[in-house]
């Protein structure tokens, strides 16, 4: 499934991705201490658990990227949750439209595949951006550093 304008394309990563600047847009979020191979190797794991990776491309270049988990439940029926993960934009394509057309993206698989319900964390100063997109603040998030 891809979303496309006529310059912005949004489908499922791969491999090839890594040399079209997928970490450079991922490390907005944390830097990226890993050799495109070790990429590999991790986006295999990430497939092998079903995680979905996005990417959103302009001129054949990664402008950004955003992950759905999707997790049966047992409550709610057997009802099925999408998590999204790591959105990030890469500085110079950001303000452009291209974070709010890959969220939207991923609430639409959500949407296809049956999910009730789509959850995330993120930082206090990015809410605007999630509230824009339907989003509303909902109970607390919390970690334990192991
Ligand atoms: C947050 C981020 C994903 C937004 O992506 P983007 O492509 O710049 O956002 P868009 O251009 O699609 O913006 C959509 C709307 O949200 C607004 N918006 C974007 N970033 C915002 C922010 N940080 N605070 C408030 N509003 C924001 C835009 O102004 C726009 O509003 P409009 O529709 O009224 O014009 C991107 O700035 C980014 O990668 N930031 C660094 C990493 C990060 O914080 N990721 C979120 C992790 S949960």
């Amino acid at each position: 499934m891809s979303s496309d304008s006529p310059d912005l394309t949004i489908r499922l990563m791969d491999a090839t991705d890594l040399r079209r600047g997928f970490l450079a847009a991922l490390s907005v979020l944390k830097p990226i201490e890993l050799t495109d191979e070790e990429a590999i190797l991790v986006f295999r794991d990430r497939m092998q658990a079903r995680i979905q990776t996005y990417v959103a491309l302009i001129d054949d270049r990664i402008a950004g990227t955003a992950s759905l988990f999707i997790e049966p439940k047992f409550i709610h029926k057997g009802g099925i949750v999408g998590h999204i993960e790591d959105v990030a934009v890469h500085p110079a394509f950001q303000k452009h439209g291209v974070g709010g057309a890959l969220v939207r993206h991923i609430l639409q698989v959500s949407r296809d595949a049956g999910c009730y319900k789509v959850i995330l964390d993120c930082d206090a100063k990015v809410i605007p951006f999630y509230e824009k997109l339907g989003f509303h603040q909902w109970e607390h998030a919390l970690r334990i550093d192991l």
